[in-house]
């Protein structure tokens, strides 16, 4: 079969592997390859159990894998035969040097860039799909303008706005594609190149275009609103608990205010995710660079906000529980930062667990598809964790049971036959707000929303 365009992605991550599926599934005209230096992760985009849970995601990569997606470790092939790369590689937090802690380690993109360099025997669009501090596409041209012959390279930026568990209808249906370029005529054309893939079924009107530093801060700043909204909201929870206000009777309020609009107002145990965290450290640590204290300190705010929201979050555990967790047994319901996903990057549950661990009380963990996952993220700490996926089984015989991730099986759940098999008296700390609360104080339960009263027998 032969294919009008060769597309390659490097990075084989959950948005690397999401966005080339929804592109090759949409476009069977193209041939899209996806590589990636871990052959772990590509011979599971090979398997039947892809390396992440994304609902949808499944069906597409099975019919189309094998037809025009394919997944490979063979870079250096790969970056010869493609006419366009996507570079989805990590841009983790730095652990070492200046900037440890904040600023993005940009090691991997600097090897991909003198990696595409090396390999590549024709000119080549290469479009940044990673979330990177503003100005690194400036590094990647610098290094892709090293070439000694006629060959040349158009770097645009191109932020994917994906979110897990939503991913495959974020992609099919997104609110906007970004497109940032320079104004010179070979990245405008690169920049037409790169429009018309992405018109096989986005309308046009949706496909819009930057100068090539607004497409990269762009991308950090609706991450930083986003958060900066549950930051927001989360604020006023410990506001309620102290002040008999509801959260979601406030949530509601200011949400049908066409200004403010509803979304994004759901108070929580903090957020998490891979990106937020990073992406607004990253957006401090740029500001500090450009002597911008103020709005850095502004955005860090947003940052604090959630570890104090997560800190409270264990703390009143440990008031309601009559100030000592030591030998009682805790039920966390959910390990995922969020519905709908496996991954636990950053999920608040992590903070919870090390938390509940350091004040010796016992653990048992429930999640329908991250349990893999939290076992590597608490593997070593020393404490007593047990992992059952059935949340009957997990409940029977604990204290309290923590709601950590907002799950849709939990609502539904027989909280009578949960009452029944746990320890007396029985809490629930329910952090995403999900469950009937009145119900279960009904039942016996002394529950601990979030931003609302608790109800309690005592
Ligand atoms: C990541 C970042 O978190 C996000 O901010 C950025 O926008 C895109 O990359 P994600 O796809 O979720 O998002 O990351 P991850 O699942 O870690 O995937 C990155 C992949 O790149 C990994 O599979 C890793 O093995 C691969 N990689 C990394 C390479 O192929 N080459 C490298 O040099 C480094
Ligand atoms: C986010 C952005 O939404 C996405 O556009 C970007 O590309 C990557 O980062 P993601 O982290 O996958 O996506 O999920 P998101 O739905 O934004 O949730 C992030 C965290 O915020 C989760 O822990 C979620 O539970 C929490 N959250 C979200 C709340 O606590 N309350 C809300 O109202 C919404």
């Amino acid at each position: 079969m032969t294919f009008n365009k060769n597309i390659l992605c490097i990075g084989a991550g959950y948005v690397g592997g999401s966005t080339m599926a929804m592109i090759a599934h949409k476009c069977p005209q193209y041939k899209v390859t996806v590589v990636d230096i871990n052959p772990t992760r590509i011979a599971q985009w090979n398997s039947d159990d892809l390396p992440i849970y994304e609902p949808g995601l499944d069906k597409i990569v099975k019919t189309i894998r094998g037809r025009n997606l394919f997944f490979s470790t063979e870079i250096e092939h790969g970056i010869k035969e493609a006419e366009i790369i996507f570079v989805s590689v990590n841009t983790p937090v730095k652990t070492f040097g200046a900037g440890t802690g904040m600023a993005a380690d940009l090691q991997y993109w600097e090897k991909t860039a003198r990696q595409i360099l090396k390999c590549s025997e024709s000119s080549k669009i290469i479009v940044e799909k990673s979330t990177f501090p503003v100005r690194t596409a400036f590094a990647m041209e610098r290094i892709l303008s090293l070439t000694e012959n006629d060959i040349h390279f158009d770097v645009l930026s191109n932020p994917e706005f994906l979110a897990e568990g939503t991913a495959i209808k974020d992609l099919e249906y997104p609110d906007r594609v970004l497109i940032g370029s320079r104004e010179t005529p070979t990245s405008i054309k690169a920049r037409d190149e790169l429009i018309e893939i992405y018109a096989n079924w986005i309308p046009k009107d949706r496909i819009i275009t930057s100068n090539i530093w607004s497409s990269e801060l762009s991308k950090l700043v609706a991450n930083a609103f986003l958060a900066q909204r549950i930051s927001s909201i989360n604020s006023f929870t410990a506001f309620c608990e102290k002040s008999e206000a509801d959260i979601d009777e406030v949530a509601r309020a200011i949400g049908m205010d066409s200004r403010l609009g509803s979304k994004f107002l759901i108070p929580s145990i903090g957020w998490g995710g891979s990106c937020f965290k990073k992406d607004i450290l990253n957006l401090v640590y740029l500001c500090r660079h450009y002597g911008l204290y103020e709005v850095a300190n502004y955005w860090e705010a947003v940052v604090n906000i959630n570890e104090y929201q997560k800190e409270r979050f264990a703390l009143n555990i440990l008031t309601a529980m009559f100030n000592t967790l030591a030998g009682k047994k805790i039920c966390l319901f959910g390990f995922a930062f969020k519905a709908n996903t496996s991954d636990t990057r950053e999920s608040p549950a992590i903070f919870i667990a090390n938390k509940l661990i350091q004040e010796r009380a016992e653990l048992v963990i429930t999640d329908p598809r991250a349990l893999n996952n939290a076992k590597i993220d608490l593997n070593g700490i020393d404490g007593k964790i047990s992992y059952i996926e059935d949340p009957y089984e997990a409940s029977n015989g604990c204290d309290a049971i923590a709601v950590m991730t907002e799950w849709e099986i939990y609502k539904g759940l027989d909280f009578e036959k949960i009452y029944q098999s746990m320890v007396k008296p029985a809490f629930i700390f329910d952090g995403r707000n999900i469950l009937n609360h009145k119900r279960l104080f009904d039942i016996g339960f002394n529950v601990f929303p979030i931003g609302k009263a608790s109800l309690t027998h005592f």
